[in-house]
């Protein structure tokens, strides 16, 4: 019956050895997306040693559980038998509050520090505000003649701090870039900030992540992580976006030129094949209506108006303040002209 001679030996030994193992599983498994920001080693190294402080203790805790559960469970015989009352243990008792108090105290210390330094101010920091609506996001840059550059794909030069001012227009949002680990509300009637220096040339989801109503899972953009160079050259675009796309002032694009823009522009990512069907385009959403079946026979004037203007009118079966209604200002007037065009060809 060594059983019941050594109980607690045999427990702290299944206890230890199961520990051993969900540590090196936590460890062994890759949890984090791609590491992308100065942000992300602190929060990885923090994931990782809250792993590797609560694993042990829910391993005890179950052990003790189970073993108990096996090793002293009722035997023929025993039905009318009950254990010795139990008066409390006042060292037990301090050992138990006393050690959860000091890991809590621990890690919150350790947390607040890596808070503190992910956080850190720089000078020279980009900004960028971050503008939420359902269901779509629209990043602002604030230039010198006061004429922001607004955009609904996210551009940042690589080994820039970057400031977001982070708005909301209607209800409770998420910011969060996963590559860069942060993310922080977007709560209607305040500004919150998050900071990040991307470090990895590349692009990376943009999501939202409050539950803000049916279009939330199609909120989404792209963040493009580009050399300083690229990023001025993208701006620089951005202001002139006739001249940069035509290679020279004010020329215009063909109509071949603005269907294959419209094209590219509705199939974007976070763009309008996200919540719309259009056989063309290859796009299933469902969110909007099933442009396939609701374009025909629409004008030009028409399908204008219901990019710019979403709640002028709505198709029967969807409801109002779904569609964003900032496209005039998050598309340039060229992928809008191209949008029209796109559409109003694949419509006939
Ligand atoms: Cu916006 Cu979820």
């Amino acid at each position: 019956m060594t059983v019941r001679r050594h109980p607690i030996i045999q427990m702290v030994a299944i206890g230890a050895i199961a520990s051993a193992i969900g540590i090196a599983l936590a460890l062994w498994i890759d949890w984090f997306p791609a590491d992308a920001a100065t942000q992300d080693q602190p929060i990885d190294t923090l994931y990782d040693v809250l792993m590797i402080v609560s694993i042990p203790i829910f391993v005890l805790v179950t052990t003790v559980i189970l073993y108990s559960v096996w090793a002293f469970r009722m035997r023929p015989g025993q039905e009318n038998e009950d254990g010795p009352p139990i008066h409390g243990h006042t060292r037990l008792e301090v050992f138990w509050t006393a050690i959860p108090a000091i890991i809590l105290v621990s890690l919150c210390s350790y947390a607040y520090a890596v808070l503190t330094d992910i956080e850190k101010k720089h000078d020279n920091e980009l900004v960028v505000k971050v503008q939420a609506v359902q269901f779509a996001w629209s990043f602002s840059y604030p230039q010198a003649d006061g004429r922001p550059v607004v955009s609904n794909q996210l551009y940042l030069p690589k080994d820039q701090p970057v400031r977001f001012d982070i708005r909301s227009e209607d209800v409770l949002h998420d910011f969060w870039v996963p590559a860069f680990r942060v993310k922080i509300d977007a709560v209607p009637g305040i500004t919150t900030t998050l900071r990040a220096t991307p470090t990895k040339l590349g692009t990376f989801p943009v999501v939202c992540a409050e539950l803000c109503g049916l279009g939330h899972a199609v909120m989404r953009s792209t963040a493009h992580v580009v050399s300083p160079a690229a990023f001025d050259r993208w701006l620089a675009g951005e202001r002139a976006p006739v001249a940069a796309a035509g290679g020279g002032e004010g020329r215009k694009l063909s109509q071949e030129q603005l269907v294959a823009l419209g094209r590219e522009t509705f199939a974007g990512d976070g763009s309008c094949g996200a919540c719309h069907t259009l056989a063309d385009a290859g796009s299933t959403g469902t969110t909007g209506p099933n442009l396939d079946r609701a374009l025909s026979g629409q004008s030009e004037d028409e399908i204008r108006t219901d990019i710019v203007d979403p709640n002028a009118r709505i198709t029967p079966g969807f409801s109002a303040n779904i569609m964003p209604p900032n496209f005039e200002q998050t598309l340039s007037a060229q992928q809008l002209d191209g949008l029209v065009a796109y559409l109003a060809t694949v419509s006939k």
